[in-house]
């Protein structure tokens, strides 16, 4: 698999405190086609990472690659999106256009591609995100689940293929939630998008393939979220909570009852269990 992002001993400390780094020394590398669920407390550097591999900060110490390119460059010859979509919290501030199709649009439009290419894009990054239906919508209208997946739709309309989320749910509602999680999922899935999203919701962070916890600034954790989860002291330490669904499957395990722990979701492990002899 190819690597699609580079960082190296990456540090970055804001002007105002020049004594405390808000990322220190961070070496990750990223490849194509994972899906990664960023976790940590409050002021633990997620942001500033996603940001810097977005290039919209430059590291003070390190490097970031980004395809093989410096981001910040990339940023500056207005091709970010075409390499990298980025989504973040709030739905409210990522729209553009009073109508659906017209927000996904706006991107392409950017680009000054042919009105063809442009329609074309449109349907399909409404296709996939589930919108095609909502095409003719006022986007204000949409609720926050569909805001998130229109902010996603726009994002693919420029064809990245990395997509960076800072908390897309965080504002959502349980059902929103799950919208735009499903949909992060199959793109990953069916489309081979690289994802890098934060989360507070560690059921979320569950269903990646690859959980990076930060500490401080620090990488505290980098694997598998069943071996994050599976280290309490850990998992306490930074605050973060052990997802039902995780203790659930511990108590099976602990019974002898061996469901796989592939299992991701209430649905999965139901699944599993009806499968058991
Ligand atoms: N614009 C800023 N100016 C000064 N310091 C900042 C700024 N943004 C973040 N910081 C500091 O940098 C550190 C890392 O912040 P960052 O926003 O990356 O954390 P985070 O893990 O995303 O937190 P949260 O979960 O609250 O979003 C914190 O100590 C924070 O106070
Ligand atoms: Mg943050």
């Amino acid at each position: 698999m190819e690597t699609v992002i580079v960082t190296n001993n990456l540090s970055y400390h804001y002007a105002a405190e020049k004594e405390r780094y808000a990322l220190q020394n961070v070496s990750l590398s990223f490849l194509q086609g994972e899906l990664v669920a960023l976790v940590g407390p409050n002021g633990s550097g997620k942001t500033t990472f996603i940001k810097l591999l977005a290039g919209l900060l430059e590291p003070n110490e390190g490097y970031v690659e980004v395809l093989g390119r410096n981001p910040k460059k990339l940023k500056e010859e207005g091709l970010l999106g075409t390499q990298i979509g980025l989504v973040f919290q709030n739905p409210d501030n990522q729209i553009v256009a009073a109508v659906v199709e017209e927000d996904v649009a706006f991107g392409p439009e950017n680009l000054n591609l042919p009105t063809g290419e442009i329609k074309k894009r449109v349907e399909e990054a409404l296709k996939l995100t589930g919108l095609w239906e909502l095409r003719q919508r006022a986007s204000y209208a949409l609720s926050g689940g569909q805001k998130q997946r229109l902010a996603i739709a726009g994002a693919l309309a420029l064809k990245p293929r990395i997509l960076l989320l800072d908390e897309p749910t965080s504002m959502l509602d349980p059902a929103g939630r799950q919208e735009v999680l499903n949909l992060l999922l199959k793109l990953n899935e069916e489309e081979k998008l690289t994802i890098i999203f934060i989360t507070h919701y560690m059921e979320e962070a569950l269903r990646a393939k690859r959980l990076i916890a930060f500490d401080r600034g620090r990488v505290a954790f980098d694997g598998t979220p069943n071996n994050f989860f599976r280290q309490k002291p850990l998992v306490r330490r930074l605050g973060l909570d052990i997802p039902p669904l995780y203790k659930l499957l511990e108590r099976l395990w602990a019974e002898k009852i061996f469901v796989p722990d592939t299992v991701t979701t209430p649905e999965m492990l139901v699944e599993e269990i009806c499968r058991l002899r």
